[in-house]
């Protein structure tokens, strides 16, 4: 019952329990993927799916968003709030035009270099489009993550947190598997693996999981000193 353990049980969860007919699922456009990834990063589905919609409506490819003045592309955002993502984004579309022809890189590596694009964005997105073998590690996943390993260390320290990215790295799937395994563990952040009450009746992790067992799931993630 090691990490490869942990992997399966998230890919066959995924296959069977999590969300599959999401807009942003049913494409492997990196343009498409990446506009969801960022708009998703501090908004919840339901609010992103409108806006989600008029953008893509507006904006068709990253060549229109590049091209679009500042002013439309921050009054499409309003009301999703943190609005250096929007400057960000549209900083990103003309970075990829730019300098990428039109066309998003196609590695996490690569991705990170964008504005706005860090680690766990450029995962997402190198996995979901491309089928790249790298760990995510947003906040949804560093709860699910923290819990079940019984990770109690600091994530304020970037010594730990560097730590639990490398075992985010040991808990991947070895196979193929690695586009449900990254939405799987989002979607059991987002609907089981719940910061105040998680349901881990219906966790396919919750034998394997050091906070359940202890009892103390709302403990992790620990997040103490700056
Ligand atoms: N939050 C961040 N990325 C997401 C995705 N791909 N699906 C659902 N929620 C998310």
């Amino acid at each position: 019952q090691g990490p490869a353990d942990l992997a399966a049980r998230v890919v066959a969860w995924q296959r069977v329990h999590g969300r599959h007919s999401l807009p942003w699922q049913q494409t492997r456009d990196p343009y498409r993927v990446w506009l969801s990834e960022i708009m998703l990063q501090q908004t919840q589905v339901s609010t992103v799916l409108d806006y989600y919609e008029r953008f893509l409506n507006r904006f068709p490819t990253v060549a229109a968003l590049a091209a679009a003045p500042q002013d439309e592309v921050l009054a499409l955002w309003a009301g999703l709030g943190y609005y250096s993502r929007a400057r960000n984004l549209h900083r990103c579309a003309q970075a990829v035009v730019a300098e990428h022809g039109g066309e998003f890189p196609r590695s996490a590596a690569a991705l990170k270099t964008l504005p706005g694009i860090g680690r766990s964005t450029s995962a997402a997105i190198a996995a979901f489009c491309f089928g790249e073998r790298v760990a995510i590690l947003d906040g949804n996943v560093k709860r699910v993550l923290t819990r079940v390993l019984g990770f109690g260390e600091d994530l304020a320290q970037s010594t730990h947190e560097k730590t639990l990215w490398r075992m985010a790295d040991a808990a991947l799937p070895q196979g193929e598997g690695i586009e449900a395994y990254t939405q799987g563990l989002m979607d059991l952040g987002a609907t089981v693996c719940l910061q105040r009450n998680p349901t881990c009746e219906a966790c396919p992790l919750a034998s394997l999981c050091v906070a359940k067992a202890q009892g103390r799931p709302q403990d992790y993630p620990v997040k103490k000193r700056k």
